[in-house]
């Protein structure tokens, strides 16, 4: 089994949380290929058995690369293909779903016919440059460790 998980950052926070849930599916005997969105020449379904995309929060919404990208998942392709997706923001925002990057993701994932796995990961972080909050990159490890369960069901 091979996945792909795509994020965007400005800061790096977003690519440490994409860091460890991508380390740890590995770590549980799945492959996976990590790419910084701006990274992904070319996207074919045929490579990949699940998608997992992940965005910091601005404005209540993904960051614009990851709606362009968004827009390179062919529903035709990925329908019924598994995902998850994750994003950071600020804790005052967390009871918001509305205003989560994961959750506008993964509506239109499923939009698209995508098998929606868990609910989506809420990594938080201080301010807008960060760091994470602590215990955060420990709870994306243990969100991957789920992911690799449902992956393998
Ligand atoms: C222009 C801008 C808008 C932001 N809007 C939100 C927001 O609507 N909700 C939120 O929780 N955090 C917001 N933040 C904080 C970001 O979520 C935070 O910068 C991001 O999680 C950091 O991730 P990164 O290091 O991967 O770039 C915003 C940050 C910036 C720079």
């Amino acid at each position: 089994m091979k996945g792909i998980v795509v994020f965007d950052t400005s800061y790096g926070n977003t690519r440490t949380i994409a860091e460890a849930i991508s380390e740890t599916l590995k770590e549980s005997g799945i492959e996976v290929d990590l790419f910084h969105v701006k990274d992904v020449k070319r996207l074919s379904a045929k490579d990949y058995n699940f998608l997992v995309i992940g965005s910091p929060t601005r404005f209540g919404t993904m960051s614009f690369a990851i709606r362009g990208f968004l827009g390179k998942v062919k529903g035709e392709e990925w329908m019924n293909k598994p995902f998850a997706a994750f994003d950071t923001e600020n804790p005052e925002n967390v009871e918001k779903s509305e205003w989560s990057a994961a959750e506008k993701i993964a509506a239109k994932l499923r939009d698209k016919r995508m098998n929606h796995l868990l609910p989506v990961l809420k990594a938080l972080v201080f301010g807008q440059k960060g760091p994470l909050q602590e215990g955060e990159i420990e709870r994306a490890k243990e969100y991957a460790r789920r992911l690799a369960v449902e992956l393998k069901r």
